[in-house]
C-alpha cells in the first residue's frame, strides 16, 4: 500500500477514541494523517492545523533532547515496537505542558511499517489517579483496536507499557512545568 490511505476501521476507532490520539504516515517525515477531537481540546489545535506536518511543531523552540532521542531510536529500529515519554510540548495558545508521549507502528501484511500510532496525555496538569485512569483507557483502546485492524490486515504491534509509579512520573512532570512557567 503506498498511498496509505487509512482504513475505515481505523477512522470511524479515531471518532470514537475518548483519549488523545494521532495517526501518521510512515513515509518520508512522518506527515499527520489524522488527529481525534480529544488531541484537540488538550493541543488547542485542530485537524486542519496539523494534517499533513509533522507533530513535533507542539515542541516550537524547546530542546526535548532525551525525548527526541528516544523517538530517533523507536523510529530508526525495525525490532522496536513502541516508546513512551515525557516531552515539552506547548498548546496552539502557548501554554507549555508536559506530554507523555505514547507511540507505536501500525504494520501491513507484508510486515512494513505503514503507519504511526500515538496518544498525548497532559501529565504536568494531571493527578496521579487520573494517569492511572487514561493508562488503562488506552491499554483497552490498544485491545479494542486490535481485532479491527486484523480485518484490514494491518496489525498494531507491542502491548502498552503501563506506568509503573504513576505519582512519581507526575511528580516530575510538575517539576518540569515549574521550570517552565519560572
Ligand atoms: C503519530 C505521531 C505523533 C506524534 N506526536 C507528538 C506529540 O504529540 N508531541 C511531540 O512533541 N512529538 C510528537 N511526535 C514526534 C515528532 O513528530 C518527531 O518524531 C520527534 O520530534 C523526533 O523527530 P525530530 O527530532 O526530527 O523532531 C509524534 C510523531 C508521530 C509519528
Amino acid at each position: 500500500m503506498s498511498s496509505h490511505s487509512v482504513p475505515q476501521q481505523l477512522d470511524t476507532y479515531f471518532e470514537r477514541a475518548s483519549v488523545a490520539i494521532a495517526l501518521a504516515s510512515s513515509s518520508h517525515d512522518n506527515p499527520l494523517l489524522r488527529v481525534n477531537h480529544a488531541f484537540q481540546e488538550l493541543t488547542g489545535y485542530t485537524a486542519g492545523d496539523v494534517v499533513g506536518q509533522n507533530c513535533r511543531l507542539l515542541q516550537r523552540d524547546a530542546e526535548n533532547k532525551d525525548a527526541r532521542d528516544k523517538i530517533h531510536a523507536f523510529l530508526a529500529s525495525d525490532a522496536q515496537q513502541s516508546v513512551r515519554t515525557p516531552i515539552v510540548n506547548f498548546r496552539k495558545d502557548g501554554r507549555p505542558f508536559v506530554n507523555l508521549l505514547y507511540m507505536s507502528k501500525l504494520r501491513g501484511q507484508s510486515g512494513a511499517c505503514e503507519f504511526i500510532f500515538a496518544s498525548q496525555f497532559d501529565v504536568s496538569r494531571s493527578q496521579p489517579e487520573l494517569l492511572a485512569t487514561y493508562d488503562a483507557e488506552l491499554a483497552r483502546a490498544l485491545f479494542d483496536l486490535k481485532p479491527k485492524l486484523a480485518d484490514t490486515g494491518i496489525i498494531i504491534e507491542g502491548s502498552l507499557m503501563t506506568i509503573a509509579n504513576t505519582a512519581a512520573t507526575v511528580a516530575q512532570a510538575k517539576l518540569r512545568l515549574a521550570e517552565l512557567d519560572g
